[in-house]
């Protein structure tokens, strides 16, 4: 990974760098990736996506499109991140896409992914330029990926979670392993 990233990965500044070993991943998973929401100008020389919205042009506020990669700003704002993610998609002008997240399954915002299968990081992930496993667990959600590829992909990083079919919402909601 790009060494440029190393003095600016600290988690005051809540940018954990997605690892190339992730991208790698779901860039094999979505084909390309069309948009990143979420970036800066060192995260964008390591993601090599064809669009990239700063926080200067502030990507919440801007329309997305196609396949997205999304590793939002962790912290309270993060619940924005998915609730928009989600709504793009619904739309249907968010095709495909992938999220890397803290693994926070008790927050409101996370309910929100409760239709999409889950990778549950096994340990904790080392973000691009940290020494250490980062402090808390990770997951990655996909939206409008076959569901093969996306376990083909990211299984041996952890297990794939979904809903179990016909599962409803509150009482009775299941999650299953897939695979
Ligand atoms: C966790 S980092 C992820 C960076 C990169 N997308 C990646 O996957 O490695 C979150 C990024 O979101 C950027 N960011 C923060 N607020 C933003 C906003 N309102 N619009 C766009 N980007 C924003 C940060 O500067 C940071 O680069």
């Amino acid at each position: 990974m790009d060494s440029r990233l190393a003095p600016l990965m600290t988690s005051t500044k809540g940018e954990w760098y997605t690892p190339p070993e992730i991208i790698e991943r779901a860039i094999r998973v979505l084909g390309a990736i069309d948009l990143d929401p979420a970036s800066d100008r060192l995260a964008a020389a390591s993601i090599p996506a064809a669009r990239y919205y700063t926080q200067e042009q502030d990507g919440l506020a801007l329309p997305w499109a196609g396949r997205v990669w999304l590793n939002p700003p962790y912290g309270r704002v993060i619940g924005l991140w998915v609730a928009k993610l989600v709504a793009e998609y619904e739309a249907g002008r968010v095709t495909a896409a992938i999220a890397l997240l803290p693994a926070r399954p008790d927050t409101r915002w996370w309910q929100r992914l409760a239709g999409c299968p889950i990778c549950f990081v096994r340990g904790r992930l080392r973000f691009s330029g940290q020494g250490t496993g980062a402090p808390f667990p990770s997951a990655l959600a996909a939206l409008g990926c076959e569901l093969g590829a996306f376990a083909s992909a990211f299984g041996d990083l952890g297990g794939i979670w979904r809903l179990v079919a016909g599962a409803g919402q509150g009482k009775g909601r299941q999650l299953a392993l897939w695979g």
